[in-house]
């Protein structure tokens, strides 16, 4: 029974594309550009975000992003992560994929793998337990990488707070030690898995960057 609805997850006839990188990098951007793009191609795409993407999961962004969440233990953050996730999997994700579209995703589990894995030190085979229960067994096609250095990170990251407020920067307050081991995290993740990552630099301009992310997918999508 268990395993039956584990191997459920992994065939669908939609393409599931991932947006991962740090604070500023861009990649919000990057996926509405990808989305247009496509739809422009005829493509049904669907566009969803972790954490939120649903009701229940805006209501759980709240919490985990809240500056004045201080109080938060570092498992009860990754349990809401993949709260967010399991629900967004259920109500969005596999559904759109199951009708055969394109569901862009910004972040997804290898978020979790190295904000809570590498920023707060939770073992990488808890966080990948947790995806086998929230997500059961669904991974993304591909993965689009935006790298951008940590300083270019944390300066873009203090600029938005600076004219957005405050009211999402729990995780962008943490320290530049923390956000430098998200980054080696990422680096990390990518050459372990070079045939789902696709690495693009994020200094090179907005269209730049939209064009080599639209060529790196030519094949896939
Ligand atoms: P996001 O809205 O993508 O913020 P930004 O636009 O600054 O990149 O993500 C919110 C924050 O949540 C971000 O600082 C990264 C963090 N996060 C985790 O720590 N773990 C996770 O699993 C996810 C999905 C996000």
């Amino acid at each position: 029974m268990l395993a039956s609805s584990a191997a459920q997850g992994t065939t669908h006839p939609g393409c599931f594309l991932t947006f991962e990188g740090m604070d500023g990098c861009g990649k919000t951007t990057q996926l509405r550009l990808l989305a247009q793009y496509l739809r422009e191609r005829g493509r049904t795409v669907v566009e969803t975000v972790e954490p939120g993407g649903t009701d229940i999961g805006r209501q759980i962004r709240r919490i985990l992003l809240d500056p004045a969440n201080t109080a938060i233990h570092a498992r009860t953050e990754l349990l809401l992560y993949f709260a967010s996730r399991a629900q967004n999997v259920e109500e969005v994700i596999r559904p759109a994929l199951d009708a055969g579209s394109v569901v862009l995703c910004d972040r997804f589990t290898d978020s979790t793998l190295v904000y809570q894995g590498c920023g707060r030190g939770l073992a990488a085979g808890s966080v990948l337990e947790l995806d086998r229960i929230a997500c059961e067994g669904l991974r993304p096609s591909a993965t689009v990488l935006i790298d951008i250095d940590l300083e270019t990170s944390l300066n873009r990251a203090k600029r938005r707070n600076e004219k957005y407020g405050q009211s999402e920067s729990r995780i962008d307050d943490e320290s530049a030690a923390f956000h430098d081991e998200v980054r080696k995290g990422y680096l990390a993740l990518a050459s372990a898995e070079p045939e789902r990552f696709i690495v693009i630099d994020g200094r090179a301009g907005i269209g730049d960057v939209a064009r080599r992310i639209q060529e790196a997918l030519h094949d896939r999508v």
